[in-house]
């Protein structure tokens, strides 16, 4: 509603756009303000950031619906939080599945699990869709690039199976797609709906396989089996029931990767003189805040030292 190039819209013309009265649309505004996303530069005329122009543009388009995903189902789960610890938290990690409760689980008055509501025909198109093209906007934040270049991909000859469990609409799959030579297979599993959305952006290059991992395992003897931020959605005994079927379709050389965000040691938090560094910071909210976002819509972060 306010033009990237604009020298300031007036709160009666974004109020007009926005459809709302211009006293709801203030408030909001000035609290945006506040963080440094829009300014107030003269009395009720708002102009862009370089926040909000950040937010608008293409290119940073995965990591505003991530936000909006945060925003959403995260937002409104975090409200009850403390509910949800006095009911759920001694079941947290003695549970499958089926009998997971979180906070999520009170905001959206549901008994599903999170990935079955948002999954579910009628929730496809709000939640189910956008949770994909989330997942893609962590990427710049995660290095991605960097972390995939650990591991040596031109290993495997041709005819081998690359298998990223859980891979999404694989955008992760498509750049190991990139590095390993001709002829192994990337193999992207993920639920039904997901497969289906990621065959639109990379059916061309990736093998879509719609698969759910509580489930045996049906490609077998893979030279890889990928698991990227897959076991810190699970309390850990469900976390056994994905790694069990994946440990049954091995062989003696198949590989089990996994790309975790691993949290740091306690004295990392301390902070020591005049406080720690920007990096440090951010690196501490991303962390808090993800580990808290998956307790409120998953249950038990797993937390590894
Ligand atoms: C946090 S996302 C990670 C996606 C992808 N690996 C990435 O790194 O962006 C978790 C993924 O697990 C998938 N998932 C959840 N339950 C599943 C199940 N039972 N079987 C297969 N995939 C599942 C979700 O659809 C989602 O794509």
């Amino acid at each position: 509603m306010i033009p990237n190039d604009s020298t300031g819209i007036d709160i009666s013309e974004i109020s007009r756009k926005a459809g709302l009265p211009e006293t709801t649309v203030i408030l909001v505004l000035r609290q945006l303000a506040l963080a440094n996303i829009f300014r107030e530069s003269s009395p009720r005329v708002f102009t862009h950031t370089p926040s909000s122009l950040l937010l608008a543009a293409p290119e940073f388009a995965n990591t505003a619906t991530l936000l909006l995903h945060h925003m959403d189902e995260g937002f409104k789960s975090a409200g009850h939080l403390p509910e949800a610890l006095d009911l759920y938290a001694a079941k947290f990690d003695h549970v499958q599945k089926a009998d997971l409760r979180t906070a999520f689980n009170l905001a959206f008055n549901t008994d599903l699990h999170y990935f079955d509501y948002i999954y579910a025909p009628e929730n496809i198109s709000q939640y189910g869709e956008r949770f994909g093209r989330a997942m893609m906007g962590h990427d710049p934040a995660h290095l991605v690039d960097g972390v995939i270049d650990l591991y040596d991909w031109t290993q495997f000859k041709q005819g081998g199976k690359i298998v990223d469990v859980g891979g999404g609409v694989g955008h992760i799959g498509v750049k190991i797609a990139e590095r390993v030579g001709s002829g192994v297979e990337v193999i992207v599993q993920d639920r039904p709906t997901v497969v289906e959305q990621g065959k639109l952006l990379h059916g061309n290059i990736l093998t879509f396989l719609p698969h759910d991992f509580f489930l045996e395992q049906p490609v077998k003897d893979a030279q890889v089996y990928y698991l990227r931020h897959i076991l810190h959605d699970w309390p850990d005994d469900v976390c056994r029931t994905i790694l069990r079927h994946l440990y049954s379709a091995m062989n003696a050389t198949s590989k089990l990767l996994i790309f975790e965000l691993v949290f740091m040691d306690d004295k990392f938090w301390v902070e020591e003189g005049s406080g720690c560094s920007d990096e440090d910071t951010h690196w501490k909210r991303e962390m808090v805040m993800m580990n808290l976002h998956m307790k409120n819509l998953l249950g038990l972060p797993r937390i590894v030292r």
